[in-house]
């Protein structure tokens, strides 16, 4: 078989600009990270673009490069950084107050840190509202902040002398909203926005931004954000990438491990009983129902599609599941986050599995954002517009195409990922058949 082309990848030459909204949590373990790893303070664990290998060809031919070889990915050293916050604390003040980091991995780049200092946001409380911010744009309708957006884009370009941008929502969950009339056109969508109608929220505001000005987006929390048709069909048009929702970091993330490995074995599930606690500015904002009402959706969603319960009515067709996220301060950003796993097996004898993993939250979603912000640029270069649908691996709540449905199975969606790098690149396709063996019997 001759050798797929593969894509044309315009080189990735000058610095990429990470524009992020949001400097919180994750954002200043991320910009920090990136830069301990710059100066030689650590590795990046749990980044597959930066640690991740990935085979190629016959098993026999041993080809297995680091993913960062094989494709024409930004370099750690090409990185700059921005970010918009209601919030006027510069990335190390802000990365003190979100007590993630040790002094050790702080204090040696704090210089780096107290020079990035965020950019007024696009906040209303209506949409966040157990936090109140100074730092904030005034203009008289919503299009006027959008407008705003799009001139910080273009103020940070030229002043990073950045060759290519991208955009990760990484700010708080905002409060459940559902498509409507004002995301199906481009015509009702700007309407909105001179209207101030709330059915525009500030993260659609930056997702508009964004693309206007021709940059990827990303979504790490729930909201709705670029999920409207009117966005989708922006995406599609300008030819750029974007994708969602709500990195998946801790308790979702083993939840699309442990759910696909009863179903391949045909074992049934009566219940699974979720709870967390954790004490971070994103605990606080999750408190208010509202917020907790969009991430809760979020968190839902996963079992019903990769257990598929109409096809196993035996199975699955009568779980009870239920997701509770509780705020507790004094355990900061380190959540706990306990399952309780009530399956069946051979004649429908009951078990139970007990999950308690004590994780850091912002520690399992800084080598995401990392690894997005690289792919995102990769998908933009290779010219891949829409939605991202094989960088579901990294979403709790992927975005589809409309009339799709989303994968969830976090090892189905690593051989998605992988694959596309391969045809990217020219290289064939990896199915597991071992048809090597069997045409030599
Ligand atoms: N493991 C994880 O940490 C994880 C996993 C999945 C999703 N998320 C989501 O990622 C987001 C960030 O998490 P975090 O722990 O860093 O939270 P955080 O509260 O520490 O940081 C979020 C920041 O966003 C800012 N913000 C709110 N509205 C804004 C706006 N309109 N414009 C600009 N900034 C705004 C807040 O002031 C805050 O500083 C949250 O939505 C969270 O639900 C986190």
């Amino acid at each position: 078989m001759p050798q797929p082309a593969g894509r044309d990848i315009a080189p990735a030459k000058g610095k990429l600009g990470v524009m992020l909204v949001g400097l919180g949590a994750v954002s200043t373990t991320f910009i920090a990270g990136v830069e301990n790893v710059r100066c030689g303070g650590g590795l990046p664990i749990g980044s597959l673009t930066q640690m991740g290998t990935i085979r190629l060809g016959k098993r026999t031919e041993k080809r297995a490069p680091k993913i960062r070889e094989f494709v024409p990915l930004a370099r750690l050293t090409d990185l700059v950084f921005a970010a918009w916050d209601p919030f006027p604390d510069d990335a190390y003040t802000a990365a003190k107050k979100a007590g993630v980091l040790e002094p050790q991995h702080l204090e040696p780049v704090a210089a780096f840190l107290n020079g990035i200092r965020p950019i007024p946001a696009a906040f209303d409380r209506n949409y966040v509202k157990r936090l109140t911010g100074t730092n904030v744009k005034t203009g008289k309708t919503k299009r006027d902040l959008a407008e705003q957006l799009r001139a910080d884009i273009r103020t940070f370009k030229k002043a990073s002398g950045a060759d290519r941008l991208v955009m990760i929502w990484a700010a708080s969950t905002e409060v459940y909203l559902t498509p409507g009339p004002a995301h199906q056109s481009m015509e009702a969508f700007e309407r909105a926005m001179e209207q101030n109608d709330p059915a525009i929220a500030p993260s659609m505001l930056y997702a508009y931004a964004a693309l206007m000005e021709n940059i990827p987006f990303a979504n790490g929390a729930p909201n709705l954000t670029v999920d409207i048709p009117v966005l989708e069909r922006l995406a599609e048009e300008r030819k750029l990438p974007i994708g969602g929702k709500d990195f998946k970091t801790g308790q979702t993330m083993m939840k699309t491990v442990l759910a696909p490995a009863f179903k391949a074995r045909m074992l049934g599930l009566a219940g699974w009983y979720s709870t967390n606690i954790l004490g971070n500015r994103d605990g606080e904002v999750l408190d208010d129902p509202e917020s907790f009402k969009t991430k809760e959706e979020s968190k839902l969603g996963v079992l019903e599609y990769i257990l598929q319960p109409d096809q196993y009515p035996e199975l699955y067709g009568n779980i009870f599941h239920k997701v509770r996220i509780n705020y507790y301060p004094p355990r900061g950003d380190n959540k706990e986050g306990w399952d309780n796993i009530d399956i069946f097996g051979w004649l429908g004898y009951p078990m139970q599995i007990k999950v308690d993993f004590l994780c850091r939250d912002s520690i399992l979603a800084a080598p995401i954002v990392l690894d997005l912000a690289l792919f995102f640029d990769l998908a933009h270069r290779a010219r891949l517009s829409g939605i991202q649908e094989w960088l579901s691996f990294y979403f709790k709540s992927p975005q589809t195409a409309p009339g799709l449905y989303p994968e969830h199975d976090l090892f189905i969606q690593q051989i998605k990922l992988k694959n596309t790098l391969r045809w990217l690149m020219g290289e064939d396709q990896i199915t597991h058949l071992g048809i090597e063996y069997y045409e030599k019997a």
